[in-house]
């Protein structure tokens, strides 16, 4: 049977109890019963020696003496003589005496005869009834012993009023330590019911303690349990605390992360994961990680690392709606706690080639154009070295072709350094307060005659001044090439400028009345060397690389540059900067 704690504690405790009282009461009974019949046979013993002792004034006959002293003293009296011979006894008439037995093997009588005081406790066989007898021997004349006796039945009565009063004390006794037996169970079951409902409660996470009090084995226990509980929240903490850091800065992580378990399911995999394959959110986990990627490289990559290779790696080439991407994934294994396992990294590698390519087409492009304008000079030195001096009709027209192609050189070579001063890393602004309306007022000055020259009119159009902290320099760069575009592309009409701003936004446009730029080619005009008709560009003198320093500039002083143009409708480039950009912008 399956005892509560409770119960087994009270069972025990009033086992204990029970037995102990059952014991004392057994004890008790016993040393009642013999102390009974000791004081009593010391009584009986003292009527005994004095009946004895008025023996020789003994009224008259021995039947009679019996009698009368029996019914004096309250005892059985009789009066036996040295052969055994009953002379008298007061519960047998006179006439009954031939027939009572003899007395002489009694063993009370027996001791008496012997000169002792004789005890016995037994039934009689004259009355048939217990006795306790004591006999003293008497020696007056015929009788030889003198015995009283009496019936047990007193005593036996005295007893049993004694024993229910041991009883009833018992009982009470009993019933004592059974309430107090119940209290103690119930108290330590209650507080043992506290400790664990407070282990369950820490088992599932809350800050529960359990009670110190009293300072005895279950309050210590309780203290212990406590420090445990303490000791173990601040473990679980700080394991918490290092599971969210890890997880932020997997998660914030540019590189895509993935650990996939033995069956190739994922356990957990962060956004840039998800991004760089293209799909808006990452795998929840328990998802087969290749139904999720989709890559059969990165299937060949998680076999390797299965069959012990330290870090494989592979390169992927997944299309996204980004457009295509490069990827380098490297996988290895996640370590001895997650058998076959394994960690899976995406390093996205597309910019970087990106930005190879650009660097080569670069090269090759300044290669290209440096290569035209030689091609030319050392045609022409050729021609003049192999007798074209001499020809004094076409030798000024090839030195002023050769002028005109250094010129062109020049202004390539003035370009790619503006570039890469306006690129190198930390390029800086020389900021100073100036007026946007004098300085675009200057260059349009500058440029005047030759838009005259080429019939165009171009002017500003007035208005207040526009106060900018700008590097002077570069926005004329900036003006000079917005206006030396326009001129030359423009063949009829004109050009005007307009400048405005609010408080913090300084812009300036300048609109042309040129063939326009088809709307394909806008988003790549701002691009090094991209021109939309390359032939006419180079016949103009242009190097492809104006606006992309227009762009730079612009773009160093923190603000933007547009182009709004239809083929036939001229072209207006605008540009904002602010008022006053951070410092070091
Ligand atoms: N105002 C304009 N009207 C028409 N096309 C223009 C204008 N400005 C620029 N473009 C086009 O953008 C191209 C790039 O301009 P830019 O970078 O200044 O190079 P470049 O002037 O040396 O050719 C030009 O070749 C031309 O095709
Ligand atoms: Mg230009």
């Amino acid at each position: 049977m399956n005892f509560s704690l409770r119960a087994r504690l009270f069972i025990a405790c009033a086992l204990v109890a029970l037995a102990a009282l059952a014991a004392v009461t057994a004890l008790v009974a016993r040393e009642q019963r013999e102390w009974l019949l000791q004081t009593h046979q010391q009584s009986l013993e003292r009527t005994a020696r004095s009946l004895a002792r008025d023996l020789p004034r003994a009224p008259g006959g021995w039947p009679e003496t019996a009698h009368t002293w029996g019914r004096m003293v309250g005892l059985r009296v009789t009066l036996m003589a040295a052969d055994g011979r009953v002379l008298g006894d007061s519960d047998v008439p006179a006439e009954g005496l031939s027939r009572v037995e003899n007395h002489r093997e009694r063993p009370e009588m027996r001791a008496a005869l012997a000169w002792k005081t004789g005890h016995a406790v037994r039934r009689s066989r004259t009355v048939g009834i217990e006795f306790l007898y004591v006999a003293v021997p008497a020696a007056s004349g015929e009788v030889a012993v003198l015995r009283v006796a009496e019936p047990l039945t007193a005593i036996a009565s005295l007893r049993a009023s004694l024993l229910r009063l041991t009883l009833v004390a018992a009982a009470v006794a009993l019933l004592l330590s059974l309430a107090i037996a119940y209290w103690i169970a119930g108290r330590h079951s209650r507080r043992i019911r506290d400790l664990e409902a407070a282990a369950a409660a820490v088992g599932r996470g809350d800050g529960a303690r359990a009670r110190e009090l009293p300072a005895d084995e279950l309050g210590r226990l309780g203290r212990a349990f406590n420090r445990m509980a303490a000791e173990l929240r601040s473990r679980v903490d700080a394991l918490e605390r290092e599971r969210d850091m890890r997880e932020r800065i997997v998660a914030h992580l540019g590189d895509g992360v993935a650990l996939v378990d033995r069956e190739g399911r994922v356990m957990h995999a962060n956004q840039a994961l998800a991004a760089l394959l293209g799909e808006p959110t990452p795998p929840a986990p328990g998802t087969p990680f290749l139904d999720f990627a989709r890559a059969p490289e990165l299937g060949d990559l998680m076999r390797r690392v299965q069959a012990g290779e330290e870090s494989p790696e592979a390169e992927l080439r997944p299309w996204t709606t980004a457009g295509p991407r490069l990827l380098q994934a490297t996988a290895g294994p996640l370590g001895p706690s997650s058998e076959g396992a394994v960690l899976l990294v995406l390093h996205d590698l597309t910019a970087m080639e990106a930005a190879n390519r650009v660097r080569q087409d670069f090269v090759a492009n300044v290669s290209h154009e440096l290569r035209t304008p030689l091609t030319s000079l050392r045609g022409y030195a050729e021609t003049l070295l192999g007798g074209g001096l001499e020809d004094a009709d076409h030798r000024e027209g090839f030195v002023r072709t050769i002028h005109d192609q250094a010129v062109r050189l020049e202004a390539l070579i003035a370009d790619l350094l503006s570039l890469a001063e306006l690129e190198r890393p930390g390029a800086g602004l020389r900021l100073a307060a100036l007026d946007l309306r004098e300085v675009v007022e200057r260059q349009a000055a500058a440029l005047r005659p030759r838009a005259t020259a080429a019939g165009l009119a171009l002017h500003v159009e007035g208005g207040e001044p526009v106060p900018v902290e700008a590097d002077r320099a570069r926005i004329e760069q900036v003006i000079a090439n917005l206006l030396d575009n326009a001129v030359k592309y423009t063949e009829r009409g004109e050009i005007s400028v307009m400048l405005g701003g609010d408080s913090d936004r300084a812009w300036c446009e300048v609109v042309d009345t040129g063939p326009g730029i088809p709307h394909e080619d806008q988003p790549r005009i701002f691009e090094r060397f991209y021109r939309v008709d390359k032939a006419r560009s180079r016949e103009k003198g242009g190097t492809g690389l104006g606006l992309s320093i227009v762009k730079h500039i612009v773009q160093l002083h923190g603000g933007t540059v547009t182009v709004r143009s239809s083929p036939g409708q001229g072209s207006t480039f605008r540009f904002e900067i602010p008022r006053a950009p951070h410092r070091g912008f």
